[in-house]
Order: C-alpha cells, then sequence, then structure tokens
C-alpha cells in the first residue's frame, strides 16, 4: 500500500500553558514535545506536513528545517489548520491527522489506527479516560457506531458522563475529506472550525465512521496544562528507564532516576538514586553514576565513578574518579584514571592521565599533563579582574597544599612547589619553588606570653574581691 500523508497540527498557542513559548515546544525529558510524535510519524512514512501559526518561526527553527510547514497564519480551529495543508496534499489517498501535543502516542499505535482503519471514510483513536475533562467526547448511536464528536464546552450534562474520548488523531479518506472539510461552521462556544465536526458531516452522509480505542489512556493524553506536561514527562521518563535496563543499565530507584531522552547508557553501568542524566550525555559501560550525579552533555567512557557531582559538557576517560562534591564546568577534559575529589572544580581545563586532585582545589583554564599532584587546597589564579589566562603544568609536577598559581604560569616537569607558595614566575622542570615567608621560632617567647596572661587574670580576680 501507498505511504501515508500526515498533518501535525502544531499552530495552536496553548492557552492554558501560560506561557510565551508555543505550546508544542515545551520540553519534556530534554526535547521539544512536537518532535515525539514527529519520530513515531517519521517511522511510518517521510509525506509529513506540520501546521505552524503561533510563534511559527521560533517552532521552525527549533525543530529543523528538515520538515515541510505549512502556515495556518490564524488560529482559527482544527479544522481550519488542516484546510491550511490540503493545497499540499494529493486528491486521494489516507491522511494522518496527529497533534503536536500527544507526545505518548507511539509508532505501534499510528500503524494500528491504520490497520483499522480500512475503507471507512475516517477512524478516529479513541481512548476511555476516568476523568474525561477537557476533551471531546465520543457519542455513539443505538446501534454503537459512532455519529459525532462533541467538544467539552458544548457537551450536555448527558454527554459530560461519557468517557471514551476523541485523542485527536484520525485517519481519513482524503476525498472525502476534502468534500467535507469546507462545510464546517464555527458556530459553537469557542467560534472555532472544529476538525471533529467532519466526523458528524461524514456519519449523516452515510459514510463509515470507524474508531481504534487505546487500551492504556494514558498514551491518547494530549497536554494542554503544565500538570499534564509533568503527567506525560513521568511516563516518557518510565519509558526510557525501562529501555535502559532492559539494555542492560542498573537503575536502583528508577523513580528518583531522570534520564533525558537521547541519553547512551552502556551496559553493566549502575545508576544510583536521584541521578539526573541530561541530554547529550553518553555514559560508557561498567560505571557507576551517583548518587546525586547530575551530567550535562557530557562524555563519559567506562568504569568511571561519579558521586553527587556535576559534570557538564566535559570528557570523562576511563576509570575517573569524581566527587563526592566535585563540578566539571564546560570545556574540560580528564584523562584515565584521573582522579577529583570533594569540593574540588574544574573548568576549561585538560588533566593528563592519572593526575590527581583530591581535596578543596580550583582549576581553571589550565593544560595539565599525567602525573600531577595538585595537594588540598590548591588555586589556580586564572582571572585577573580583567582577563582570563592559561596556565601549564608538565608532567610529575607536585604542588604543595594551599598553593596560589597565578595565571599565565608554566611549570616544568618534575618540579615540586612547597605547601603554601603563591606562584606567579614559571617554574623550571625539576626545581623546587618555594614563595612563602619563611618560618622563624623564637624560643620560650610562647611560654612567657602564657604566664603574662595568666598574672593577668589572677590581679583582675583579687581586685573584685577586695
Ligand atoms: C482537541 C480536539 C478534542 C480532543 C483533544 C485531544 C478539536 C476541536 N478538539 O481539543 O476533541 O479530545 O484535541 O487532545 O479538534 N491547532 C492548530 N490550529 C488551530 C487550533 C489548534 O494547529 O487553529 C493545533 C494545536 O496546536 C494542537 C492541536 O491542534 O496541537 C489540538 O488543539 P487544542 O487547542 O489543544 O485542542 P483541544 O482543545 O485539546
Ligand atoms: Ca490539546
Amino acid at each position: 500500500m501507498e505511504q501515508p500523508w500526515v498533518v501535525v497540527l502544531a499552530a495552536g498557542e496553548g492557552k492554558r500553558m501560560h506561557s510565551r513559548r508555543p505550546k508544542v515546544l515545551h520540553s519534556l525529558c530534554g526535547q521539544p514535545m512536537i518532535n515525539y510524535i514527529l519520530d513515531s510519524a517519521s517511522a511510518l512514512t517521510k509525506q509529513i506536513l506540520i501546521v505552524v501559526g503561533h510563534g511559527a518561526s521560533l517552532v521552525q527553527d527549533t525543530i529543523g528545517q528538515q520538515w515541510r510547514y505549512v502556515l495556518q497564519a490564524q488560529q482559527l480551529g482544527t479544522g481550519h489548520a488542516v484546510a491550511q495543508a490540503l493545497h499540499d496534499l494529493p486528491e486521494d489517498g489516507r491522511l494522518l491527522v496527529l497533534c503536536g501535543d500527544t507526545p505518548l502516542l507511539e509508532g505501534r499505535h499510528i500503524t494500528e489506527l491504520l490497520q483499522h482503519h480500512g475503507l471507512n471514510a475516517v477512524t478516529v483513536a479513541t481512548t476511555s479516560l476516568p476523568d474525561p475533562t477537557g476533551y471531546g467526547r465520543i457519542v455513539r448511536g443505538e446501534n454503537g457506531y459512532v455519529i459525532r464528536i462533541v467538544e467539552d464546552r458544548d457537551t450536555s450534562e448527558e454527554e459530560k458522563q461519557i468517557r471514551e474520548v476523541n485523542t485527536g488523531t484520525y485517519c481519513f479518506d482524503l476525498s472525502l475529506l476534502r468534500r467535507f472539510l469546507p462545510m464546517l461552521s464555527s458556530d459553537n462556544i469557542q467560534g472555532e472550525y472544529y476538525l471533529t465536526d467532519v466526523i458528524a458531516l461524514m456519519c449523516r452522509d452515510g459514510h463509515s465512521v470507524g474508531t481504534y480505542e487505546i487500551d492504556d489512556y494514558r498514551v491518547g493524553l494530549g497536554i494542554n496544562d503544565r500538570v499534564q506536561l509533568a503527567e506525560a514527562a513521568a511516563l516518557i521518563r518510565e519509558r526510557i528507564n525501562r529501555t535502559m535496563m532492559l539494555s542492560g543499565v542498573t537503575i536502583i530507584d528508577p523513580g528518583s532516576t531522570y534520564i533525558d531522552y537521547g541519553v547512551n547508557i552502556g551496559s553493566d553501568t549502575v545508576i544510583w538514586p536521584n541521578s539526573i542524566i541530561e541530554g547529550g550525555t553518553n555514559i560508557g559501560s561498567s560505571c557507576q553514576i551517583g548518587p546525586g550525579a547530575h551530567l550535562r552533555a557530557a562524555q563519559i567512557k567506562d568504569h568511571v565513578a561519579i558521586q553527587q557531582s556535576v559534570v557538564v559538557e566535559s570528557e570523562i576517560e576511563n576509570g575517573v574518579v569524581i566527587g563526592p562534591f566535585a563540578y566539571i564546568r564546560p570545556g574540560s577534559h580528564l584523562g584515565e584514571n584521573v582522579k577529583i575529589g570533594d569540593f574540588v572544580e574544574v573548568k576549561n581545563s585538560t588533566l593528563g592521565r592519572g593526575t590527581k586532585v583530591p581535596h578543596l582545589s580550583y582549576v581553571g583554564d589550565a593544560d595539565i599533563a599525567d602525573g600531577v599532584n595538585l595537594g588540598a587546597g590548591v588555586i589556580i589564579v586564572n582571572y585577573d579582574g580583567k582577563h582570563k589566562h592559561r596556565s601549564n603544568i608538565d608532567s610529575g609536577a607536585f604542588i604543595g597544599c594551599n598553593s596560589n598559581l597565578i595565571a599565565p604560569l608554566s611549570i616544568g616537569a618534575n618540579a615540586y612547589i612547597g605547601a603554601g607558595s603563591t606562584i606567579n614566575k614559571n617554574v623550571p622542570p625539576g626545581a623546587l619553588a618555594l614563595a612563602r615567608a619563611r618560618q622563624v621560632n623564637k624560643l620560650e617567647l610562647a611560654n612567657r606570653i602564657l604566664k603574662r596572661k595568666a598574672n593577668g587574670q589572677e590581679k583582675k580576680k583579687n581586685e573584685e574581691k577586695s
């Protein structure tokens, strides 16, 4: 059979979101909600048109120019939206109408809708909701066939009780749709041209209206407000976690694990609770992530451990250990077996194999070679108040605790910096650098001071008594 055509409706403003952002661009697990339905549709056909209107250019810029768009300059309703696309569609064949705000519908549901369609004039994907408020109700005649769809705001008391609703997903016979679409009127509470009214028109004219009922009602839900947005996100998260687990990732507590769409994780990696893994992140195998890891666009190889730490736009090689309480900022590259300990911040820096920054340090704009050790509290002073400068530490160097390295600076291989130094000149390879005041020991002075203090206190007490 010929590939069906698809029209995705995405021109509405989404008033109930109370947002400046067009509804279909609101993010679900790291990507705009409309991308989900586009993914499902493109698995089936290449003939896809997207109807845009409210925030059209923002929608197009965000989801990309690889799609074909149709403009609905004024949003006069779903029927009007489909009518704008007719010009770009063939005379006949099958047309799927999908909504940009029903992201949970999967490819298999669309395929099943097509299978149910057969020779119908229209087949509506329906589902039965525990609380159908807000949705168009499926009104069936005595023989059980659909006779019309009534919008929530136009329902009678009796119709409000109907729990079977329209999911906003349909398959139409295009030539019949062309005949009935121009007959729509906007004579309803919202003053809009409802696509749903086509169903009654077709039925009255003796055409067959079919339904395909989706058994898991959650899948058919449209997103109209932020409550539904959060509910949909929870479902998508469940799907992502499930796919991960079935492919060999251990997730200790799926309920507190937030993995975005498009993240890849290798087998035998364990994700501990309260971890957030955002889009663009790739994690290798046999890693220990979390508890409390927050990763964004991070490239992480194998056997890496990250505990209670944040890693953003950085590359982490095999065997690296990070945290707890470390912050790896954009542009960082941590070589194999690097160790980053507690309260360490690394920014836009490269660290070579086996280098250790175990405690309380700031490493900014530095290139550090292999096997370097930064003692506790080492600070790279990369900013002079106006400009950022880079510094360079060669392999095997040892930087004593609480040293300040004032960039731009170059420290040679195997150099040794005495603890507490403030270094502002380059250190040659193999040199010992000390930049701190020399210690003086004044013999017996502490004892004398203590004695004087004790005498003073004794005198005060005696005075108070007398
Ligand atoms: C629609 C259906 C309702 C169904 C529900 C399922 C109609 C009249 N009603 O209602 O029966 O139960 O979906 O979620 O169709 N859009 C345009 N141009 C417009 C208006 C809307 O492109 O002029 C787009 C929106 O961006 C959205 C979709 O069409 O993606 C549905 O519009 P929306 O306003 O959300 O319709 P509902 O009230 O949810
Ligand atoms: Ca909707």
